[in-house]
This record gives C-alpha cells, structure tokens and sequence, in this order.
C-alpha cells in the first residue's frame, strides 16, 4: 500500500498547530505557536484575542509544517481540521484555512472531533497499539471513559456532569495564587508533598462511570478558606500533593470499575490533564498491581497539538469521512 500524508491543521484553544503525519502513526513535521504566555496575564483563554492570534500564525504554522516534513501541498493526501468542540472564532480561522487549502489543491478535506484526536495521540507514541481498548480522555474541557471498539468507532461509558478535571486543576491553581495554565504549575508545586494531610469527599454520581468534579472543587475552596478564617495558609506543596492524589485516586476508581464492566485491561490515557505526574503514578501503580496494560501519550502530545488531529484524520479518512466547503465550526460538537 501507499503511503498516505495527512496534513492536520488544529486551532480549537490557544494554541496554532499543524503537522504532516504519514500513516497515521510517524510524525513527519509537527509545528505549534503557542499563544499561553499571551493569555497569562489575563489568567485564562480570552476567545477574541485567540482568534485574533489564529488569524496571525495560521499561514506561517502551515508553511512551516510542509517545509519542515520536506514535503508541498502537492504531496499530500488529505487536509485533516478539527472543527469542534472549542473556541468558536478559534476554531472557525483552522476550518476556513483548510477549506482554503482545499478548494486551491482539489484534496479532500477531513473532519476531526478534536478529542478524538486527542485518543490518536496514543498511535503516534506506540505503532503496536490498536482497537479494541478503553481510554480516559480528562482534558481542559472534558473528562470521559471511552470504549475504543475500532479507530472511528467508540462509545462513551461515562463523562463528567459538571466540570472538567482540567478546570477542577486550573480553577483552584488560580486561588491559590499558581496563575494560568495552572495543571503543569500545581503538578510542579505538589512534587514531594504528604498526600495524605489534607482530606477531600468523594463525590457520588447516579451512573457509577460519570464524573463530578464541582463538589471537589468545593471542598478545596473550603479548605482554602477556613484556613484563611483561622489566620494560618495552607500549606501549598501538601495541599496541592493532597489535591491531586484525591483527583488521582477518583479517576483511576473509576477506570477500574470500567474495567470490571467490560473486561477490557487495556487503558489509554489522552488529553492535556493525562500529562498529570500524579495520574501517571496512580495508573502505574495500578498497573502493577492489578496487570492492566497502560498507555499515555509523550508529554508534548497530551496537550494540543496537530499530529494528533493528522493521526486520527488519517483513520477517517481511510473510513471514508469527508466535509464539503460548507463545513463550520462547531464549538459544542458532541463525541
Ligand atoms: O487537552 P488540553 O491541552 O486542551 C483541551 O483540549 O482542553 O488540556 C488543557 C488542560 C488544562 O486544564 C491544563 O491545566 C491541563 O490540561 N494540564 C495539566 C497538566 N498539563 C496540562 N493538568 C494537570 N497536570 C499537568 N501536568
């Protein structure tokens, strides 16, 4: 067979990202222009400067990723674009530029689910994994167990009825004073803390594989707050060490009982929150006592990036899946 190059294109957040990846799996170029040092002072995403940004870097980004994987516009196959869920006028600057590409070159253009691609981070990282396995999926927007039946073919077990692990981790970051993104800074801050000194609740769900973080979240502000009532600060390196043990603790409880559901014992990690150092060593752990098979994607690939959006259009675009030039945006888009 042929080899096929996918060119990915991803602007759903704030970064601007594009990648050429051959066959899903080998990354031939993969180029990001990060826009957090931008937004930091603002202490989260703001959505018009973003697209603003997108509008920016997009040309140069793309350039970029053909140039550095040797290759033109000519030599690829397919123009993979992540359309949702994100940022709207984010999102809207990748899908226009790929459909610009397209109407230009006569290549078929590919709709990516933007967490799917976050699952396909896994293929780039182990050339030997394949369907079926389940996959935790905890990014700065959603949590959810998913059942990878076949690479376009899964079903979502579980998802969080309120926030996101992200935000769980990025809110509480921003009151104890880490500032934003606040996972990579509360997982550094937490590093040699007790895990066990501070106490958070377990919070119950009607399906035991759906997710709660508000309560938590909760739970910490209180913390947080009492202790400021009886004039004394928490103690941030155990604090953030309990936190993130707790957080560790109720995914991994939960991954189990999805195992216990279906028998599946090989589990994938995918989306920013799984460059956790915290998380890593709970599913270590479990794996070593309990045999699981685990997999979590590079640290580089956890977080956005275009590969990942190239990886998983490769497998739609082998299944078939095209978008006409009437594709939009969908910032709500749905698994
Ligand atoms: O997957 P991602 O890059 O964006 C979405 O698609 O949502 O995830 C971003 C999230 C942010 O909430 C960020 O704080 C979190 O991933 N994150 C981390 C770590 N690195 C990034 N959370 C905890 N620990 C980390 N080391």
């Amino acid at each position: 067979m042929e080899d096929v190059l996918i060119l990915g294109i991803e602007s759903s957040c704030d970064e601007t990202a594009a990648s050429v990846v051959m066959n899903g799996r080998e990354i031939l170029s993969n180029v990001i222009s990060s826009q957090a040092d931008l937004h930091m002072e603002y202490g989260g995403v703001v959505p018009e400067i973003a697209s603003r940004m997108h509008v920016d870097a997009i040309s140069q980004t793309v350039s970029k990723a053909l140039s550095d994987a040797g290759t033109s516009l000519d030599d690829i196959d397919a123009v993979a674009v992540t359309y949702g869920p994100g940022l709207v006028g984010a999102l809207l600057v990748g899908v226009n530029f790929a459909k610009g590409l397209c109407a230009v070159s006569g290549k078929p253009l590919v709709p990516v689910n933007h967490l799917r691609g976050h699952i396909a981070a896994n293929y780039l990282c182990f050339p030997d994994l394949e369907p079926p396995y389940m996959t935790l999926v905890v990014s700065g927007g959603n949590t959810m167990i998913v059942k990878v039946n076949d690479y376009c073919d899964m079903e979502v077990l579980g998802r969080t009825l309120d926030d996101a692990a992200g935000e769980a981790f990025d809110k509480i970051a921003r009151v104890i004073g880490l500032g934003y993104p606040g996972g990579p800074k509360m997982d550094k801050a937490g590093q040699g803390g007790d895990t066990a000194r501070y106490q958070f609740s377990v919070p119950k769900t009607s399906n035991s594989l759906d997710f709660s973080f508000s309560g938590i979240k909760t739970n910490a502000l209180n913390i947080i707050n009492e202790s400021k009532m009886k004039g004394t600060e928490i103690d941030l390196c155990d604090f953030t060490a309990s936190y993130q043990t707790h957080i560790a603790e109720y995914l991994a409880g939960h991954v189990m009982k999805a195992v216990e559901a279906t028998g599946i014992r090989k589990i994938c990690l995918a989306g920013g929150v799984s460059a956790n150092s915290f998380i890593r060593k709970r599913f270590d752990m479990e794996s070593t006592r309990s045999g699981l098979e685990i997999y979590y994607p590079r640290l580089d690939l956890c977080t956005d990036n275009a590969a990942m959006i190239a990886s998983c259009g490769y497998y739609e675009y082998i299944n078939g899946t095209r978008a006409g030039s009437d594709l939009n945006a969908v910032p709500s888009l749905q698994f």
